[in-house]
C-alpha cells in the first residue's frame, strides 16, 4: 500500500501521520508539497492518497488564490472564496490520477463551506444550530436577525477556520451591542488575533462584518454552551473510520473556545459525569452519524456542543483537517494518526465505507 500525503512536508499533521505509517511498519509515505500540486505536478497513479491542509503557509496561500492574487500580510484575512475554491479545483485534480483519496475531494469542498455543510447535516436530522438564510452584509444581517427575533448569533465566515473572522454578537434590547471575536479591525484591513476583542460600537461591528460579507457569511444562532466550573465547554470529537476515538474538552471563559485563543483542555471524565451516560451516547451517536454523512473521508473532526442542562447537544461544524489533537488517545491506546493507519491496515475504513 503506497502512501501519498498532499501537505506541506514542515506541517505537523504530515510528520505525525508519517511517524504513524512507519511505526506500523509501512514505507514511508512519499510528500507531495501542496505547492507543486500547484505548479502542477502530476496525480499519483495508485495507492492512497491523504490530503491535509494547505492553511498557515503563504506562498501557498497566494497560489491557491490563483493568478493576481496579492499575498496576504501576517495574519491578514484576506480571499477565503478564492482559497477555497483553488484548493477544491487542485485537490480534485490531484485525486484524479488513480490513487484513491483517503479523504474526498468532494467532501472538502462541503466541510470547508460552513454554509453547505451546515445545510447537509440539517437535511440530515443531525442537531445543528439555527442558521439564518444567507446575508450580505451588517443592515442585512440586522434585518434578519429582527425578523427571526433573534438577539445573539454566531457570525462566521464561510470558509474560516480557526476561529478566523468568527463574532460572538449579542444586541441588547436598547440597541446596545457587543461583538466578542478574534478579529483585529485596522484602518487597512481585518487581521487575526490570538486575542480576542470586544467591540461595541455599531460602526466598527458594521465594518467587520462588511469585509467579511463578500467571501460568503454563515450567521447561526449562539446557542448556550454547557458549563463546568466557571467556564464553557465544548468538544472536538475525531471521527476515524466511521467510530468516534478521540475526544478532546475545550474549555474557555469567552464564548469561543478553539484551543490557539489560549484556551484550556478540560477535563474529558468530568464532562462525561457531568452530562451523563445518555446525552454522552447520544452525543457520540450524533458525531458517527455526521461522519456517515462524509464516507469519503477517513476522519473528520466535529465540534460539538452541549447545550446548558447537557440534555440536547449540537453540531457547530465539522472539520475536514481536524484530526490534530497531540496527546490524546483512543481506548486502543494509538493517537488519531496511528488509528487511522491502523483503521487502513485492519481493513476496518474500507469494511466500513464500501
Ligand atoms: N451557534 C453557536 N453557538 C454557540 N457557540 C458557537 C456556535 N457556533 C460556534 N460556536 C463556538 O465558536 C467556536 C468557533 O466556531 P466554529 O464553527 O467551530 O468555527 P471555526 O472554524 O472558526 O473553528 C466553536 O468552537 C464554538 O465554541
Ligand atoms: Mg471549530
Amino acid at each position: 500500500m503506497r502512501l501519498t500525503v498532499v501537505g506541506n512536508p514542515a506541517n505537523r499533521r504530515v510528520r505525525s501521520f508519517t511517524e504513524a505509517a512507519l511505526a506500523a511498519g509501512l514505507d514511508r509515505p512519499a510528500v507531495l508539497p501542496w505547492r507543486d500540486v500547484l505548479a502542477g505536478a502530476a496525480p499519483p497513479e495508485s495507492g492512497l492518497l491523504r490530503i491535509d491542509s494547505p492553511g498557515e503557509d503563504a506562498e501557498v496561500d497566494v497560489l491557491l488564490r490563483g493568478p493576481g492574487a496579492r499575498a496576504a500580510r501576517d495574519g491578514e484575512i484576506l480571499g477565503f472564496a478564492a482559497a477555497h475554491a483553488g484548493m477544491v479545483a487542485a485537490a480534485t485534480r490531484i485525486a484524479s490520477g488513480g490513487a484513491e483519496p483517503l479523504n474526498d475531494p468532494a467532501d472538502i469542498a462541503v466541510l470547508c463551506d460552513k454554509r453547505d455543510c451546515h445545510a447537509r447535516l440539517a437535511a440530515a436530522g443531525i442537531p445543528v444550530p439555527e442558521a439564518l438564510p444567507p446575508v450580505h452584509g451588517y443592515a442585512q444581517l440586522r434585518a434578519a436577525m429582527a425578523e427571526a427575533r433573534w438577539s445573539r448569533v454566531f457570525v462566521k465566515p464561510a470558509h474560516g477556520s480557526s476561529a478566523s473572522g468568527v463574532l460572538a454578537l449579542a444586541v441588547a434590547p436598547g440597541g446596545r451591542i457587543r461583538a466578542v471575536t478574534p478579529v483585529e479591525l485596522t484602518p487597512d484591513g481585518l487581521f487575526n488575533s490570538l486575542r480576542l476583542s470586544a467591540y461595541t460600537t455599531e460602526a466598527e461591528v458594521a465594518t467587520i462584518v462588511d469585509r467579511l460579507a463578500p467571501d460568503g457569511l454563515h450567521v447561526e444562532r449562539w446557542l448556550p454552551k454547557a458549563t463546568l466550573g466557571d467556564r464553557v465547554v465544548d468538544l472536538r470529537v475525531v471521527v476515524i473510520a466511521g467510530r468516534p476515538t478521540h475526544a478532546v474538552v475545550r474549555s474557555s471563559r469567552s464564548p469561543l473556545t478553539n484551543l490557539h485563543l489560549g484556551n484550556a483542555r478540560g477535563d474529558l471524565a468530568a464532562l462525561r459525569a457531568a452530562a451523563g451516560p445518555a446525552a454522552w451516547s447520544a452525543a457520540m451517536a450524533t458525531c458517527e452519524r455526521v461522519a456517515a454523512r462524509f464516507p469519503g473521508s477517513l476522519h473528520v473532526g466535529v465540534d460539538l456542543m452541549f447545550l446548558s442542562g447537557w440534555r440536547r447537544h449540537a453540531v457547530a461544524e465539522v472539520n475536514a483537517f481536524g484530526d490534530l489533537i497531540p496527546g490524546v488517545l483512543s481506548e486502543g491506546g494509538r493517537d488519531t494518526y496511528a488509528e487511522e493507519i491502523h483503521a487502513l491496515v485492519s481493513g476496518r475504513w474500507r469494511a466500513c465505507v464500501r
